[in-house]
């Protein structure tokens, strides 16, 4: 797909990898269509992404509210007429050990609530924006390409249960529905990153992160732009469906 006058829905496009793949695809001449929570983060976002001319929208909503979701992609269709990509990438962080002991006694627990807010946003919200934006591309008859924001945490990550889950549970989806959609002329890739410099690995506690720095075979953190790339080039290369490509700088964890 040429990206160009094509339309992307980018979710957690605020900050972060979501505010660096758009800044990206709208240097490549893609209109877009910004998701966030946050009204002063996204109008930031769009002020730098609209240097490059094309037309970019902004829109609140919760990844993890179905009705939220719905109306979200009605809007979008309405917008601009026409939806030919989704970046499924808001995630959020609740780390915690699955029990944590001392002395062979327990001292702590991954809360329910941990665990329910981590599949909320990250495993159902890109349930329910897939769903949708799949359902949109097909009303509006649209070329798509849908890339879900998967994660090296997938395999099992210590202290992180939930996130490490939905993030098995996303790339599962991603051949899912790159079986179901082919047929509607939709691809859907997934980008498993390592670790990032992103505000959420910079929250990390620094022993656990220096930890996991050590253990990367090219000796360095991932640049959000090696995410980005990895971005357009699933968008460029139309022979790419059902797959997860690992952007990690050969970090097995
Ligand atoms: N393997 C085995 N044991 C480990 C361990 C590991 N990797 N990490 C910690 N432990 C042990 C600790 O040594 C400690 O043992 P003792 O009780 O005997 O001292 C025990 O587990 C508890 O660990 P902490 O003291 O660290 O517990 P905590 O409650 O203070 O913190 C935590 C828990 C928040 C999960 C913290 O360990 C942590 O931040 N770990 C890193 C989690 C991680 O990798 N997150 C990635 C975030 S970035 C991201 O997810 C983006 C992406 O897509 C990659």
């Amino acid at each position: 797909m040429d990206v160009r006058n094509k339309v992307i829905a980018i979710t957690g496009a605020g900050q972060g990898l979501g505010l660096t793949m758009a800044k990206s695809l709208s240097t490549r001449g893609a209109k877009l269509a910004l998701i966030d929570l946050d009204q002063e983060r996204l109008d930031d976002a769009v002020r730098q992404c609209e240097s490059a001319g094309a037309q970019i929208c902004s829109y609140i909503a919760n990844v993890a509210d179905e009705t939220q979701v719905v109306t979200l992609f009605n809007k979008i269709s309405e917008d601009f007429g026409a939806l030919n990509g989704l970046i499924n990438n808001a995630g959020v962080l609740r780390d915690s050990m699955l029990v944590k002991a001392k002395d062979g006694h327990v001292t702590g627990k991954m809360s329910l609530s941990a665990w329910q807010t981590v599949i909320d946003v990250n495993l159902t919200g890109v349930f329910l924006c897939g769903r949708e934006a799949a359902a949109a591309m097909i009303e509006l008859n649209c070329e798509g390409v849908i890339i879900n924001i998967s994660s090296v945490s997938r395999a099992g990550n210590v202290g992180q249960s939930n996130y490490s889950a939905a993030k098995a549970g996303v790339a599962a989806m991603t051949v899912t529905w790159a079986r179901e959609l082919a047929r509607h002329n939709i691809r859907c890739m997934a980008i498993a990153p390592g670790f990032i410099g992103t505000e959420m690995v910079a929250s990390m506690k620094p022993e656990a992160l220096e930890k996991m720095a050590s253990q990367i075979p090219l000796g360095r953190i991932g640049e959000q732009e090696d995410i980005s790339s990895t971005a357009a080039f699933i968008f460029e290369n139309d022979y790419l469906t059902g797959r997860v490509i690992e952007t990690d700088g050969g970090i097995r964890i």
